[in-house]
């Protein structure tokens, strides 16, 4: 479904802004997630706008800027903002981050979100480092004609979520004091929220988290050999726990609450990856 190299442009509108640049990780903040990366050193930075096949970000909490950034001497691309399936623009913009890291020699992706918790005793506020996903979107992004660049035509998927970086992750949770719980993200289309049945069912499946993105991400970033770490920041309980309905606005609320966190623990993962950046 991804024609790579129609994506090229998009690495030479990039390379011309940020002449150069050489990540060794990318970053995906996502819904809410977006002043995640406030300190990290700022060494450039363009709207997705100006990257041909990404476009603007449509959706609120999200910033739409690509970020170049330094943190402990380390470059890493932080794309603040992100594109996703029920958009309906295809695959090309939801993987552009994935592509544009792998292009640069990126060896690491780090994926952000929000999502509504499953568990019945989580709460609204808590963060997630992200052990597994399972799939329901019900497509792969790497569907169509093979391209070597993504990889193996059959991934493997037994270790999708890197377990070196999550120990680092809970490293870098225990020494800024941050709480930080492990579970498993079950990734939907959207747009629209999940039915009380779904949620119960999703339970049933082992999921504890339930959103609309990353999962694509993920799957193509460890398919290029990337190593993949996510955090999800659980906005809300999922449909069917609280006897109320779901809004987008609460979903900008609890990151808005919870910013404090987040910025530490992605700053101690920076400071830590920068030691780390390979196995
Ligand atoms: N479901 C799906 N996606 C979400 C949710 C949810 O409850 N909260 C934030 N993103």
């Amino acid at each position: 479904m991804i024609d790579t190299a129609s994506l090229a442009p998009a690495f030479d509108a990039v390379s011309a802004a940020f002449p150069g640049a050489r990540p060794a990780w990318g970053m995906v903040l996502g819904s809410g997630w977006s002043e995640a990366a406030a300190g990290f050193e700022a060494l450039g930075e363009i709207s997705f706008a100006d990257i041909p096949r990404f476009g603007a970000a449509g959706v609120a909490g999200h910033a739409g800027r690509l970020l170049w950034g330094r943190r402990a001497g380390v470059e890493a691309f932080i794309f603040r903002g992100r594109r996703h399936v029920y958009e309906g623009v295809g695959f090309e913009p939801v993987i552009m981050p994935v592509y544009l890291a792998k292009r640069f020699g990126a060896k690491a992706m780090f994926l952000t979100n929000a999502a509504g918790g499953v568990r019945k005793e989580w709460n609204a506020g808590d963060l997630m480092a992200i052990t597994d996903h399972i799939n329901l979107m019900g497509v792969n992004p790497l569907v169509g004609p093979h391209d070597p660049f993504w990889g193996a035509r059959f991934p493997d998927q037994s270790a999708v979520w890197s377990p070196r970086l999550r120990k680092l992750l809970a490293e870098a949770a225990e020494a800024a004091g941050v709480a930080l719980r492990e579970g498993v993200y079950l990734a939907g289309t959207g747009p629209t929220y999940e039915t009380p049945a779904e949620v119960r069912a999703f339970r049933a499946m082992g999921a504890d988290a339930v959103g609309m993105s990353t999962v694509p991400e993920a799957i193509l970033a460890n398919a290029a050999g990337l190593e993949v770490v996510g955090v999800t920041c659980i906005t809300n309980m999922a449909s069917g726990i609280l006897d109320q309905p779901l809004t987008h606005e609460e979903v900008t609320e609890t990151t808005a609450k919870s910013m404090e966190k987040m910025r530490a623990l992605v700053l101690a993962f920076a400071d830590r990856f920068a030691a780390a950046p390979t196995p």
